[in-house]
């Protein structure tokens, strides 16, 4: 394989994906490996380059991870990030020591700018710092490259040896200048041309996808969200009809959405695949009956998915792999304790225990979700649809307080497309991080006309957010509040109030339940 490819050396540092995103930034294809990857796989995998990640160890330590001294004499170029600065210092023989107190946060580094790493940046540059250990002097043979007033070590090199480090992170966005950092690693030292785009990652996943599979039959839960959307038709170029993608409608999408996703997934639709579309809304309403709990309620939705979904199943029999839309960040947020707690609610939770099958395929697993959307893009897959707005698993299900009923959803469909023809309208979309229509449990009295109404109140709700774990409430022009409000009142039959929720995040949640 001459795909220029450089890999990225897992120490157990928190960025160790995202150093591998900068770099495909730059046009190559990186990936993440354990640092145990011997240097027999490493010289077949034929690296441009190595990067080694940041970890939270001290290289001193008993049980500290550390690679064979001899891969740096592979003449492949690599670059020590953070605790891989250090161990680079203490594997050729300089010194590292603890130091009283740690340097943590953005800090004003000074860089030599003839290093090939620092040509393109200014003298002084914000870098981030996170560490205790430090490099008290480098091994022979090496040049320190940059300092901070703290720190007496911040880069060193063996330009010849084409061996780098840096003690602060290049990859992350507060250090200022880091991408051109990475960028002049990847390109300067390690020679490489950039000839990666996401095009090469599609067609690559779909080869990999068929050798792997071969005749096998493969099973997709499609959600008609942008990740399963994106895993079934990279499966679908893949292998065809081998794919079978089953669609639950829970009655609890947004307007039209079922027939959207139909309309592309479809007979009728340009992918080959066979495609089983479940219409479930009749037994979710009726088990939703009388339920007004929110949790309850995410759980009985989550429980009749699987049921529908092992019914049809098993309607099809024994299956060699089930795919699933898995992508980084779902990776990291299981990792992290607390945060499976989102996921333990999430779309196709506990699937895999209730379907007869070989193996999982997650074919996104290493990208972020804009790299997923770029995917999408490249495979064809419509624009609504790659930039759909995240939607909960359980759906209009706990958009709407107290008891779901399929009145309360009609409700909560009409008001939301109105809200959301609306924002697109004033052109204002790309400004909001996700906003929609919920229903409040509320009714009061108003008059339309001169009747009396005793109706519902629709409440708006807008954020703002980059993560998702906080958000604000967005400022949307008051004007096109009122139109939205002047449009539902009129067309939506049962509402005769609407509100805007101010909440941010904490204390509110973004959903509406
Ligand atoms: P909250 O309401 O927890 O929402 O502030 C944070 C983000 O997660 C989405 N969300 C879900 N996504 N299944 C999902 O796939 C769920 O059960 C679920 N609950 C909330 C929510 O839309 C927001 O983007």
């Amino acid at each position: 394989m001459d795909k220029e490819l450089v890999i990225v050396l897992d120490f157990g540092g928190q960025y160790n994906q995202l150093i591998a995103r900068r770099v495909r930034e730059c046009n190559v294809y990186c990936e993440v490996h354990p640092y145990t990857l011997s240097l027999d796989e490493i010289k077949r995998m034929n690296p441009k380059g190595i990067i080694f990640t940041g970890g939270p160890n001290s290289v001193y330590g008993d049980t500290s991870p550390r690679c064979d001294k001899a891969i740096f004499d592979m003449g492949i170029p690599i670059l020590g990030i953070c605790y891989g600065s250090q161990l680079m210092s203490y594997l050729l023989g300089g010194r590292v020591e603890t130091a009283p107190v740690s340097e943590y946060g953005k800090t004003e580094v000074h860089v030599d700018k003839s290093s090939l790493l620092f040509q393109d940046v200014a003298d002084t540059t914000i870098c981030w710092m996170s560490h205790t250990d430090y490099i008290s002097q480098v091994p022979d043979g090496f040049q320190i490259t940059a300092t901070t007033p703290n720190c007496p070590v911040a880069a060193f090199e063996n330009a010849d040896k084409k061996l780098y480090a840096t003690q602060f992170h290049p990859e992350v966005m507060h250090t200022e200048e880091g991408q051109k950092m990475l960028r002049a690693f990847v390109y300067d030292v390690c020679g490489c041309k950039g000839d990666w785009v996401m095009s090469s990652f599609v067609e690559e996943t779909i080869k990999q996808l068929r050798e792997k599979i071969g005749d096998g039959k493969v099973l997709c839960a499609l959600s008609g969200g942008v990740d399963s959307s994106v895993a079934a038709v990279l499966l679908s170029k893949a292998i065809g009809k081998q794919l079978t993608c089953v669609f639950v409608d829970h009655g609890l999408l947004r307007k039209n959405e079922g027939d959207e996703v139909e309309a592309v997934f479809g007979p009728e639709g340009p992918y080959e695949l066979n495609f089983i579309r479940v219409n479930a809304q009749e037994r979710y309403y009726k088990r939703l009956a009388g339920i007004t709990e929110p949790e309850a309620k995410r759980k009985i939705i989550g429980e009749e998915f699987i049921n529908v979904f092992e019914e049809e199943a098993k309607k099809i029999g024994a299956v060699d792999y089930l795919v699933q839309g898995t992508i980084y960040p779902d990776i990291i947020e299981s990792g992290l304790g607390d945060s499976a707690v989102i996921k333990s609610h999430h779309n196709v939770g506990g699937l895999p225990e209730h379907v007869d099958f070989k193996e999982i395929v997650e074919p996104l697993r290493l990208l972020f979700k804009d790299e997923v959307r770029k995917a999408g893009l490249e495979l064809g897959i419509p624009e609504y649809l790659v930039y759909r707005q995240p939607f909960p698993g359980p759906g209009l299900g706990i958009r709407i307080i107290g008891e779901v009923t399929a009145e309360k959803v009609r409700i909560v469909q009409d008001a939301d497309a109105i809200f959301r023809e609306e924002v697109d309208k004033a052109g204002i979309a790309k400004d909001l991080g996700q906003y929609f229509a919920a229903l409040t449990n509320m009714r009061s009295v108003g008059v339309m006309g001169d009747e009396r109404t005793y109706d519902y109140a629709v409440a708006l709700r807008s954020v703002n957010t980059t993560d998702f774990m906080t958000a604000d409430c967005s400022e949307i022009p008051f004007a096109v509040l009122q139109k939205v409000m002047n449009r539902i009142i009129n067309e939506v039959k049962g509402v005769n109030r609407v509100m805007y929720d101010l909440t941010s995040k904490p204390p509110g949640t973004i959903e509406f339940e």
